[in-house]
């Protein structure tokens, strides 16, 4: 196999030099790969890339990509990963640290669970065995292991326990090669929770290997002030558009929910019986519902076509009207058995609309905007 250690660099002169050394020595204990290491240069003031030239005249596996300004640490890995694919065209990537907070014999380990047939290898901090340093602030801890919980739970992936490690290797073919790597969420540290997000999507089998995060050697971190709120941001994101569809079919609800309730009390109040008012504010939020699901829910399904617009309306209106004219006779049957009072009716009536918003996603989703994608 070939694999291509990609290690970005800013201001990492005291520590990029040993480093290869170091790594040349670990490549020996397998020597049956093809082992390269990239590294990626974020334009340091302190000479690092001089360093790595120097470097290179002992080393021909030893690599530089030059980025013009540096640009984030995503930015630097994006970079890094096309040219370990298309130009070195490698089958394994491996993502590292140039400070030695990540163990260089732990390279080895992590390319022997590719070589089992895992894809996406993450060298984890907060699984059984791996830890990350005793003396790190209070504060850094708690949004470490925070961070990871929240993550964990909202983008609803159990079998990672760390979603921003630095250290992990991951096949190229089938996974990397089909990363949108042009569109990462965040060019920062927080690419790393987007890239996961995907490569576990793509179906990736994760094994995490547990690592001790050591005291970075010399230097100080790179990482952005706004890591946290960048790293909050991407998890967000990352939920919110798979649920798209989800979440804004419950603001329709929530809209339509509006007009509904409060044309049927103004009605009922007014010049209607219950049972007519019910059915008329049902009416009313179903083309006001129609109309915004259409335009803007499942705006990238939306039903074009006049013959097409046509029918979906008409299947739509009848639909629709069934859960509205059960409702209907529903507060009919309540006012006339129970009185007609404001609480008899409006209960009925919300028995109704829990009725009604069951069937409608159902037949929405299913049948008519069910996204026949051309
Ligand atoms: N080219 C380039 N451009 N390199 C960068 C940039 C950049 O903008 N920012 C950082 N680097 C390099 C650093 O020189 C180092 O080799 C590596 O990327 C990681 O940066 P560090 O400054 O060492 O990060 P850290 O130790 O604080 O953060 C570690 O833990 C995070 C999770 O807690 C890293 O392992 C991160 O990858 C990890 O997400
Ligand atoms: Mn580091």
């Amino acid at each position: 196999m070939k694999i291509v250690i990609v290690i970005p660099t800013y201001n990492e002169a005291d520590n990029i030099g040993r480093l290869t050394d170091v790594l040349q020595q670990e490549f020996l204990k397998r020597p049956k790969h093809d082992f390269h290491i990239l590294v990626v240069e974020g334009n340091s003031p302190d000479g690092t890339a001089n360093i790595v030239r120097e470097k290179m005249k002992v080393y021909p596996n030893l690599h530089l990509l030059m980025e013009k300004v540096k640009a984030g640490l995503g930015a630097a890995y994006v970079y890094g990963f096309k040219e370990a694919m298309n130009g070195m065209r490698a089958d394994v990537v491996v993502e590292m640290d140039a400070d030695f907070q990540h163990d260089p014999k732990d390279v080895v380990r992590l390319i022997d669970e590719i070589e089992k047939g895992y894809d996406y290898v993450v060298g984890s901090r907060f699984t059984k065995g791996g830890s990350i340093p005793e003396e790190w602030a209070f504060k850094r801890k708690f949004f470490s292991v925070g961070g990871n919980i929240f993550s964990k739970f909202v983008l609803g992936i159990f079998n990672v326990n760390d979603f921003t490690s630095g250290f992990k290797a991951s096949r190229v073919k089938g996974f990397v090669d089909r990363l949108p790597l042009d569109t990462i969420l965040s060019q920062g540290f927080a690419y790393k929770i987007d890239l996961l997000f995907k490569m576990h999507r793509l179906g990736a089998k994760i094994k995490e290997v547990p690592i001790k995060f050591g005291l970075r050697d010399r230097g100080d971190s790179k990482m952005e002030k706004n890591n946290m709120t960048d790293s909050l941001r991407v998890v967000v994101t990352l939920r919110y558009n798979e649920n798209k569809n989800f979440v804004r079919f419950l603001v329709v609800g929530g809209i339509g929910f509006i007009v509904d309730a409060g044309l049927f009390n103004i009605l009922r109040i007014g010049i209607l019986s219950s049972r007519s008012a019910a059915l008329a504010s049902g009416f009313t939020a179903m083309i006001v519902t129609f109309l915004l699901n259409n335009y803007w829910s499942f705006g990238e399904r939306k039903i074009d076509g006049t013959k097409k617009k046509v029918l979906g309306f008409v299947v739509y209106i009848v639909s629709s009207s069934i859960p509205i004219a059960v409702r209907s006779r529903l507060v009919g049957f309540s006012v006339n058995t129970f009185g007609d009072t404001t609480l008899v009716s409006n209960t009925a009536f919300l028995i109704g609309i829990i009725f009604g918003l069951i069937w409608n996603f159902t037949v929405y989703s299913k049948i008519i905007w069910k996204g026949d994608k051309k």
